[in-house]
């Protein structure tokens, strides 16, 4: 590996001023874990370690790392036009994706809004459930429900419907008027579940008593995530989401999907919505738009929803609302050839053909030290760890680093390990994941 020399080392006091996101920043500089490159299945160290990425970079690389029609497409676009602006100007490469992004989508959701990340697709949507309300008449829909667990990103909006104590505490009072769903994660009923879990449909009843409580009359939205991904991958039980869209249906209440993981072949489809068979009014994506590459997110809504703005003088803006990057040239070039290339290679397909092989290997951890749990759905999966008595999350974070240390990543989030792997991964690599966990698991106190 020439490119990877020593100048790639960086001191401890140039560690020093950037302050890294969702890190322990003290612990980090002090071993830092430095990636310098990507290809395929593999990042490499700054030491020249060849790392199995069990995870798509942050579950977002689906169609793996560096692809050189997504990398060209991006070349090509920065030499052509770097930045077009967003407001009341248009490049056609944002209605190019827009329509590939609908041409994919279920059912009636045939707009697209962009952003550039999921926590600005969420907050997007929370914003367009409440002002549809409004310009229906019905104003007084101002009430958000999400759901514990739920993970939404990071902006105002997605702590406040977001449902992990940690990334709430910090941070005042966020958004008043917003309630939450009981998560469904439920180790009695459900461990070792293989897709699905039997146990929990009910549970999306509970919608109908917070709109005992509140009244239909005040509640705009719901927003969960199919598939509960940050929180430590929780699947939804059967008949779960089919509940909560008859009942926010019954009540005029719009059902959002947060499909920032699920979205773009994770689960073996498109979009979790297919999978599931069940139609939001909203769908907020990221990550796998553009395969990770160039940052997007993006917000699909229903022709109802949209069309409901298109009133008043044609030459009135209809939504006070967006970003100087929505759209950005760069990120439309990326979205285009990756949506092009997962067509090419039947990427959703080959996740779902993949799916079997990928819950034999996770579930051949049954009875591993230390794990009380696996789930899985298309190439997404978590293995729940007791934790040690005292420390939660301690033993999750050393499996990781354990791992990291033999080559494989994979991620953890408190005492769950996930493993989301590009959606051309090889079965003999899964095999090296689940080997590694296991040695990792066996010498783990
Ligand atoms: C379901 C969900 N929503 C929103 C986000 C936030 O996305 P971003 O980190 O791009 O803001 C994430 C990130 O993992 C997510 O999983």
């Amino acid at each position: 590996m020439t490119i990877l020399s020593d100048q790639l080392q960086l001191a401890p006091a140039e560690l020093d001023s950037y302050w890294m996101p969702f890190t322990a920043n003290r612990q980090f500089k002090a071993a830092p874990r430095m990636l310098v490159k990507a290809e395929g299945m593999y990042y490499w160290t700054a030491h020249g370690r060849r790392i199995l990425d069990g995870f798509a970079g942050l579950w977002c690389c689906n169609a793996g790392h560096c692809r050189k029609p997504i990398v060209e497409a991006i070349q090509k676009q920065a030499a052509t036009m770097d930045y077009a602006p967003a407001f009341q100007m248009g490049h056609p490469l944002a209605f190019e994706l827009s329509n590939r992004i609908v041409e994919l989508a279920p059912g009636k959701l045939d707009h697209t809004f962009f952003c550039n990340s999921g926590s600005e697709a969420v907050d997007s949507a929370l914003k367009i459930a409440l002002a549809w309300h409004r310009v229906r008449g019905e104003g007084s829909r101002t009430r958000l429900i999400g759901r514990e667990r739920g993970y939404h990103g990071v902006g105002f909006g997605g702590i406040s419907v977001g449902g992990i104590a940690a990334n709430r505490k910090m941070f005042g009072t966020m958004l008043t008027g917003v309630d939450h769903l009981a998560h469904t994660h439920n180790l009695e009923k459900n461990a070792y579940s293989k897709g699905q879990p039997e146990w929990g449909a009910q549970l999306a009843d509970e919608l109908e008593r917070l709109v005992v409580l509140h009244d239909a009359s005040t509640i705009a939205a719901v927003i969960v995530e199919p598939v509960a991904g940050s929180t430590g991958v929780l699947i939804p039980p059967k008949g779960y989401l089919q509940r909560l869209r008859e009942i926010t249906k019954k009540h005029g209440i719009l059902l959002i999907f947060d499909e920032v993981i699920t979205a773009f072949g994770r689960l073996g489809a498109a979009f979790g919505a297919d999978v599931y068979g069940v139609e939001p009014d909203m769908i907020t994506f990221a990550k796998g738009v553009t395969s990770g590459t160039v940052p997007m997110g993006g917000v699909l809504v229903s022709s109802d929803i949209y069309h409901a703005f298109m009133s008043g003088p044609p030459g009135a803006i209809e939504l006070f609302h967006g970003y100087t990057y929505s759209a950005h040239p760069l990120a439309c070039a990326a979205g285009i050839a990756t949506l092009q290339l997962y067509e090419d290679e039947g990427l959703f397909a080959r996740a779902a053909r993949m799916a079997p092989a990928f819950e034999r290997a996770l579930h051949s951890l049954k009875g591993a030290r230390h794990v009380v749990d696996i789930r899985n759905q298309g190439l997404v999966g978590g293995i729940e760890l007791a934790p040690r008595a005292g420390s939660p999350g301690a033993r999750g974070f050393e499996a990781y680093l354990r791992c990291y240390e033999k080559n494989v990543l994979v991620r953890s989030t408190g005492d769950i390990l996930a493993v989301a792997p590009a959606l051309i991964v090889e079965e003999t690599q899964l095999d090296q994941i689940v080997s590694t966990i296991r040695e990792v698991l066996t010498a783990l106190e």
